[in-house]
């Protein structure tokens, strides 16, 4: 029988933990940032730095942070990288289980100091289905009488075992935008990592796969034309916070995202889910 339960960490900050037939879960209430999740029987699915002490206030450097309402840098100088709600407190709206299946609903209050940020009256929630695949949505709702334009990522960290060994799938076809140059047509359908990978794709088909020494890691999208794929690499490991100078060798981003030209435009009373579904290839 699934059982789910509310802790809060040494540091301060709460999760929830999901233990079923199927799965085990972990998510914090900071950022609504899940941070474990491990199929019954299987691997780990995603990456946590052994660097980060889950300090209340950052966001933690693994699991998945949600980007919201824009990604990455914020042409306004000063404000925050990938959004605000990734360091902000969410709220449990709602626990459902299903046939060992757990959804888990949450909603992002949105403060008098967001509107500094987003002047919109827009609500934002995240659902989360703890099977035996994880699938996530993140879903707006236009409330406001005026049309709404944001980005945004589910910055998803896979454990990838070793990154020369990683091969990255389902790639041809699409365009991609690095380090602000681009677009570049992706002509193979693999991408092989032998230096800093920072590439914004478009145009891309919805699932893709990371084939690493222990397995292939599937990574479905929804409503998603683009996805974020990131590997730091030496140098920047040394610069990022809360990393080890090595863990570039264990980790990559694959993010389902709308960004660049997919950017969401909602028009007033608009909902809009942006979906990602990962599981290990069986
Ligand atoms: C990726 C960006 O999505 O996030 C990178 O493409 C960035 O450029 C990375 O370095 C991590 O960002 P942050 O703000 O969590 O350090």
């Amino acid at each position: 029988m699934a059982v789910i339960t509310t802790s809060v960490h040494p540091n301060g900050l709460e999760y929830i933990e999901v233990t079923s037939e199927l799965c085990y879960a972990r998510i914090l209430l900071q950022g609504a940032q899940i941070d474990s999740f491990i199929p019954k029987g299987q691997a780990p699915l995603l990456w946590v730095s052994s660097a980060d002490d889950y300090q209340p206030g950052n966001g933690i450097r693994g699991g998945i942070p949600v980007c919201w309402p824009w990604f990455g840098q914020h042409p306004n100088p000063g404000w925050p990288q990938h959004g605000f709600a990734r360091n902000r407190q969410w709220r449990h709206l709602s626990s459902e289980i299903q046939d060992e299946v757990v959804t888990l609903k949450f909603v992002l209050p949105l403060l008098e100091a967001d509107r500094r940020f987003w002047p919109h009256n827009t609500r934002v929630e995240l659902h989360c289905r703890f099977g035996q695949q994880l699938r996530v949505s993140l879903i707006n709702i236009n409330l406001d009488n005026h049309p709404v334009t944001l980005t945004q990522a589910l910055h998803s960290y896979f454990p990838i075992g070793d990154i020369h060994q990683l091969v990255a799938r389902g790639f041809k076809g699409a365009h991609y935008i690095e380090f602000g140059n681009g677009p570049y047509a992706q002509t193979t359908d693999d991408v092989h990592f032998v230096q800093e990978t920072d590439r914004v794709y478009n145009g891309l088909g919805d699932e893709q796969q990371l084939q690493t020494p222990h397995g292939v890691i599937v990574v479905k999208r929804a409503h998603s034309q683009s996805a974020v794929l990131w590997n730091p690499w030496i140098e920047k490991s040394q610069r990022l916070s809360r990393f080890n100078d090595d863990d570039y060798l264990q980790m990559v981003c694959l993010e389902a995202a709308n960004v660049r030209e997919d950017a969401v435009t909602l028009a007033p009373g608009e909902r809009h889910e942006l979906t990602t579904e990962i599981s290990w290839q069986i």
